[in-house]
């Protein structure tokens, strides 16, 4: 067993650099990396942050707080750790540690790989089969938790798939190490939308503040601020996270009701030209609200950002939990409040939209 130094924000990027500027534009490169980078980057994917109801509150949300994600490491070259197999155990708020599960060498890019092993009978027996979707959604969001991290410690890193031989059930792993060459760049055009404030905290604060937000003060939110939520995330040719296997497949839209700038009606985000365009005049959330299920953050909310595939698929469903991690992190480096939900009626959602894609997500956005 290998204790791990308890997790204290200390690095000063903030999520809006870290994010236009992120780990995989890097090549990874061969070296060793230092115990405590493999510690962040393994506790912003699933680190303990709070405790209720008598369990640990994580990193990355989880559907019902059913958690049926375990982490794992594959370590090659990290300074004072042997190589091997290792599960990650973060029992208490900040505290935790690795307990070798076997050695062996796995074949990778990075110095260390992050497995996100999969329990999904922990959501499917809360959630049936809409838990598969939520053990994916969470799949991603602790991924993405992975890849800032890396970001903010100058590290590389890459999405790839689970290598045989680990005897877990895992789909996705992220591999970490050294920076090579930068072979992407992450540009957000001007668009119409107006420049994002500074966030009001750092990456690793917002990380350990990130929480599931249901009450709004019912104050506006600025145009400026949506503008951070939906640039920082997804704007650009290449967004805040890769494109897996090569594309991305999420689509954005804007339900507003109380944003300064913006009239009340529903929007698409176009990440291209970063800017809004709008689809239909009026206050949707109401109705977005009875889609989902009755659930009144939603009809309180300042605005909802409602993430849509034009394709069903599982690896749609992972990039919806990406997006989703960026936008709790945006929104809470924004001193904002949002919560994820996934309990809704997909055909009435897409109906409230007027689009025919499949809706993977709702974003109750408001200030607190
Ligand atoms: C896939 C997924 C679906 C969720 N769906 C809902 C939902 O429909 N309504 C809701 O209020 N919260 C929902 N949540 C938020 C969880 O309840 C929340 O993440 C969990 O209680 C842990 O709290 P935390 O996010 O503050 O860490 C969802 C979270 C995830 C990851």
């Amino acid at each position: 067993m290998v204790e791990l130094a308890p997790f204290k924000p200390a690095l000063k990027a903030g999520f809006d650099e870290v994010a236009l500027d992120p780990a995989y534009a890097y090549a990874v490169a061969g070296g060793p990396v230092s115990l405590d980078q493999l510690a962040r980057v393994l506790f912003a994917a699933q680190g303990c942050t709070a405790r209720a109801w008598g369990r640990c509150l994580r990193a990355a949300p989880s559907a019902g707080a059913t958690y049926p994600l375990q982490a794992y490491a594959i370590v090659r070259d990290v300074e004072g750790l042997e190589p091997g197999f290792y599960r990650y155990v973060s029992p208490a708020p900040f505290s935790h540690r690795l307990e070798l599960v076997s050695t062996g060498t796995w074949e990778g890019s990075g110095a260390f790989a992050v497995v996100l092993a999969e329990v999904p009978e922990r959501t499917t027996s809360v959630y049936g089969e809409r838990g598969y979707m939520y053990v994916r959604e969470e799949v991603g969001h602790a991924s993405q938790g992975a890849l800032l991290e890396a970001g903010a410690l100058g590290l590389a890193a890459e999405v790839g798939e689970t290598p045989p031989g680990l005897g877990v059930r895992a789909e996705v792993r992220v591999e970490v190490g050294r920076r090579g060459a930068r072979g992407l760049a992450r540009e957000i055009p001007e668009g119409e939308l107006p420049r994002p404030p500074k966030p009001k905290m750092t990456l690793e604060e917002a990380i350990v503040a990130r929480r599931s937000v249901r009450d709004y003060s019912g104050e506006p939110v600025e145009l400026a601020e949506v503008a951070g939520l939906l640039a920082w995330t997804l704007g650009g040719r290449l967004r805040s996270y890769p494109p897996l296997r090569g594309s991305y497949r999420v689509s954005c839209y804007v339900v507003a009701r109380n944003v300064e700038g913006l009239k009340p009606g529903v929007y698409e985000y176009l990440p291209l030209s970063n800017s809004l365009e709008r689809i239909s005049a009026g206050d949707y959330a109401r109705r977005l609200a009875y889609a989902c299920l009755g659930q009144e953050w939603v009809a309180r909310a300042a605005l909802n950002v409602v993430l849509c595939a034009r394709e069903s698929s599982e690896i749609a469903e992972v990039e919806a939990g990406m997006v989703g991690q960026g936008l709790y992190l945006a929104a809470t480096s924004l001193g904002l409040g949002t919560v994820a939900v996934g309990a809704f009626y997909d055909d009435e959602v897409a109906s409230v939209l007027g689009v025919s894609e499949r809706p993977l997500y709702v974003f109750p956005v408001g200030k607190v």
